[in-house]
């Protein structure tokens, strides 16, 4: 058993919509042994993947987005506090010269143009091909998050440039007034913009502390794995498959090899990861938002207009009672809303493939309110499943509403548990 909170270890970025490690560990322990392997389709930043390392389990994580993929590979592989404290040493040195050359050519000057190189001095700084990068960004600020990201991209070793980028992101996302962008907080569907004054010193010196942050945090995930003795095996008890679509098969996972799956899918169009994200991966590995995962591949966001509702329902009467009339009358809303569950159901029948007889399947999912409906997501999904052979075990997890509770309208209690 890890000696310390999991949970305060996963504090270095703010990822949408994580789900509480005690869940994940308390449903390992009903339902796993070490060396077992345990499957997370919507891994997002990883809170199954680290829970399940810590408690000596084998994992697969996967997610469409590009963060997740990234947070969850650098949880997976972290380094000794030692090599980090000498990275960041070499790191720092090379950011304060580069802010050193940037403060010296820098002149008051018209927003750059996405997608450009803009040369500053020696730097020759990539503008990420982000549209609305200048409404969200002021001039100087651009040019200090481009230095960082052409700095993380030098570095020497993936890891590395993963970790830099991501305390990036978790510096971008912060909540106002700690954020190094204008955007007020990006959790929300919409993000609001206020204006504010950044400096070259305040920039750093706030993206620093992000660092800091996120060396702590994997410093002591290496740690915990230490600990555990898992440290030596984690590239063959870890695999993190990004981008991937869960509604597709996962070709590496062999047929009945996972004890369990837990996951958190999306809560239908709660989040709007894409949207919540773009502003932090711009800045990553040279993708561009063009570059990433359509938003039409996002479950709960993806376009609807030709999902055939009448025949999906004909075909799942149990579920489509359990689904407000008012909302399958609306049609569009009706569509998007069973076009998920459809989505999801797919995913389940991946995960009847893999899941070992006798495994189980527990989702984590939050209801939603739509047109003052609460949707009791879990019960469709529990139903879905029965549908495709599940059956629902007696024990259920005990998940007891998030703490604070989280932005959606109602509090995370909801799943669907199943086994074969
Ligand atoms: C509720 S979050 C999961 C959070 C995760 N449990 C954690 O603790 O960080 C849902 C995740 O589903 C992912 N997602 C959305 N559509 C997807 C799809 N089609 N395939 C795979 N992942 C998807 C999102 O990117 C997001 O990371």
């Amino acid at each position: 058993m890890p000696q310390i909170s999991l949970e305060s270890l996963h504090r270095f970025h703010a990822y949408c919509a994580r789900f509480p490690s005690e869940i994940v560990e308390a449903v390992l322990e009903k339902y796993t042994k070490p060396g077992e392997s345990v499957l997370d389709l919507f891994c997002g930043s990883g809170t199954t993947l680290v829970a399940s390392l810590a408690h000596q389990r084998k994992v697969v994580g996967a997610d469409i987005d590009t963060l997740a993929g990234m947070l969850s590979e650098v949880k997976c592989t972290p380094h000794a506090p030692e090599q980090y404290a000498k990275w960041r040493q070499e790191f720092t040195a090379k950011l304060t010269k580069d802010f050193t050359e940037l403060a010296r050519a820098w002149q008051p000057s018209a927003p750059p143009r996405p997608g450009t190189v803009w040369a500053l001095g020696p730097l020759a700084l990539r503008i990420p091909s982000f549209p609305e990068l200048n409404y969200w960004f002021p001039p100087q600020l651009t040019a200090a998050l481009a230095a960082i990201a052409e700095a993380a991209h030098q570095c020497p070793e993936p890891h590395y440039e993963r970790v830099a980028l991501i305390s990036l992101s978790a510096a971008i996302i912060a909540k106002w007034p700690n954020t190094l962008s204008y955007a007020m907080d990006i959790d929300h569907t919409r993000p609001h913009r206020r204006v504010q004054r950044f400096t070259l010193d305040q920039v750093l010196k706030t993206y620093l502390s992000r660092l800091d942050r996120s060396l702590a945090c994997l410093g002591a995930l290496y740690e915990v794995y230490r600990d555990a003795g898992v440290l030596d095996s984690l590239t063959e008890f870890s695999q993190v498959i990004y981008p991937h679509d869960a509604r597709e098969p996962l070709p590496t996972v062999q047929d009945e090899s996972q004890a369990l799956v837990i996951t958190s899918p999306p809560y239908f169009n709660a989040v709007d990861y894409p949207r919540a994200h773009r502003m932090s991966v711009c800045w990553m590995n040279g993708h561009t938002p063009t570059d990433l995962a359509s938003r039409r591949n996002y479950i709960g966001l993806r376009h609807a207009a030709e999902f055939a509702l009448e025949s999906w329902l004909l075909a799942h009467a149990q579920v489509g009672r359990l689904l407000p009339t008012t909302i399958l009358n609306h049609r569009s809303l009706g569509k998007k809303l069973c076009a998920f569950f459809a989505d999801l159901e797919t995913v389940l029948s991946h995960i009847w493939r893999v899941l070992r007889p006798g495994g189980h399947a527990v989702f984590v999912i939050a209801n939603n309110v739509i047109k003052g409906v609460r949707i009791k997501s879990h019960t469709v999904l529990t139903a879905l499943a029965k549908d495709l052979g599940f059956i629902a075990p007696r024990w259920q997890p005990d998940i007891r509403p998030c703490s604070p509770p989280c932005t959606l309208s109602s509090c995370l209690f909801g799943l669907g548990s199943a086994s074969v």
